[in-house]
């Protein structure tokens, strides 16, 4: 990596985590249960048969969290809010004890100067709200707007800021498409529809916030990639425009246009959502910032069986093609197809098997995997891409949904048997970067 790359002075440097994965205290306080709490509770969904009832205990050790970040030195956290903690059914009553939870953790990141970066969904659907229908009853997104008012009004001054959701393609696809994650339903028609009303509660959720005037900026983080054709094959372009337009179009087209991708909308036929009058009014309204979550980029072959993509940069714990310029591919691409906000990386990051030897984990490939997508990032500013931030996924190794704790995306280690956490070469290494970067800008 080139040490002088000059981002920009006030460039906005984190880690991100996210509420299910870290916190555990599953019922502590008051809290209700969630869908991912149901989920892994059932036999056969999570692959080590693990739950988030404990996880990296933050909920009890979050100072010790914060008192890494300040070491670190970053200038931002990205975390998310549990829903059940503080609405326990999704519905009705508030619980007090909750909102206190992440009132002291905003103290303790205001103690230390990081700006805090709040999503507001990030899975963890209260199971209130599943046994009422979930994310497939219209009235869910009633119900987040009302969830979303509540934070923006108690927390909105002390946010920098609030993202709806998180990753909205995998609640539907993975969550209603293949039942991979909770709630675990398989019908592609139930995914499609459930895509409609996230969409429809992000708008719902941005009109409440802005009612209380909330000045925390406001916007959504959505999961993309670029999709690239095997060959040339008239079918495997074919494939990879599809792949594009029902990912990637598909929920940017609603929000930044105002109308569903026509490729993707035909394709889906009888499967198109049920899309009721002034819906798409309320999800094409202005956004503060955009949040782009990049890991891998789409490799589509239409032969059976498919031709594997070529993974050159090598692959990660996942299995996921390891590819920095999709990055830069990615970033081009949006910005000539839409007039954006300014844009947060808001995950990058890679899993890999790390032990610690003598209490020391060598991450040498994940400081090489973030520099390189940091490169990426940069060459996409360069050419126009105005990128305001960088979060590492993850500041701490976690509960990787249904892969449990089998893998590790954190830059400090969780020895889970002992809570004990211990900086990673990469956290190091990451730290060293971002005062380095610091002191460039503050050159004159
Ligand atoms: C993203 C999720 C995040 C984490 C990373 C590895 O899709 O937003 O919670 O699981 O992948």
């Amino acid at each position: 990596m080139n040490d002088s790359l000059p981002f920009p002075p006030g460039f906005t440097w984190g880690t991100a985590t996210s509420a299910f994965q870290i916190e555990g205290a599953a019922s502590a306080d008051g809290k209700g249960p969630s869908i991912w709490d149901t989920f892994c509770h059932t036999p056969g969904r999570i692959i080590d048969a693990s739950t988030g009832d404990v996880a990296c205990d933050h909920y009890h050790r979050f100072q010790e969290d914060v008192d890494l970040m300040a070491a670190l030195g970053v200038d931002a956290y990205r975390f998310s809010m549990a829903w059940a903690r503080v609405q326990p059914d999704g519905k009705g009553a508030w619980n007090e004890a909750g909102f206190d939870f992440y009132s002291r953790l905003l103290d303790a990141l205001e103690a230390n100067g990081i700006a805090a970066h709040l999503t507001l969904y990030h899975w963890d659907l209260p199971q209130g709200l599943q046994d009422d229908g979930g994310w497939l009853a219209r009235d869910t997104a009633y119900r987040f707007a009302d969830y979303a008012r509540e934070v923006a009004r108690r927390f909105g001054r002390r946010l920098a800021t609030i993202a709806t959701h998180n990753e909205p393609w995998c609640t539907a696809n993975l969550g209603y498409g293949n039942a991979q994650f909770a709630p675990g339903v398989a019908d592609a028609k139930s995914a499609i529809q459930v895509s409609h009303h996230l969409l429809l509660s992000h708008g719902l959720a941005m009109s409440a916030m802005r009612e209380v005037g909330a000045p925390a900026k406001l916007g959504i983080v959505l999961n993309q990639w670029t999709a690239d054709p095997a060959t040339d094959s008239q079918a495997d372009r074919d494939l990879a425009a599809f792949e594009y337009s029902r990912s990637v179009e598909w929920f940017m087209d609603p929000i930044f246009k105002g109308h569903y991708p026509d490729l993707a909308l035909r394709a889906h036929g009888a499967n198109a959502p049920v899309v009721l009058a002034g819906d798409m009014q309320a999800i094409h309204q202005a956004i503060d910032f955009l949040g782009v979550n990049y890991y891998f980029r789409a490799w589509c072959s239409a032969s059976n069986p498919p031709i594997p993509a070529p993974a050159l940069g090598g692959s990660t714990d996942m299995g996921w093609e390891i590819y920095p310029q999709g990055l830069t591919e990615l970033l081009l691409k949006l910005h000539a197809a839409y007039t954006l906000p300014p844009i947060y990386i808001t995950e990058n990051g890679m899993a890999s098997a790390d032990q610690p030897v003598d209490g020391w984990v060598d991450d040498a490939a994940r400081i090489d995997f973030v520099a390189r997508h940091l490169d990426a990032l940069y060459a996409a500013m360069r050419q126009g891409v105005d990128v305001q931030g960088y979060f590492l996924w993850s500041l701490l190794d976690n509960f990787e949904w249904n892969s449990g704790y089998a893998k590790r995306f954190g830059i400090v280690h969780v020895d889970y048997a002992t809570q004990k956490r211990t900086p990673k070469a990469s956290a190091l290494w990451y730290r060293d970067f971002v005062a380095a970067r610091r002191a460039l800008s503050a050159t004159p």
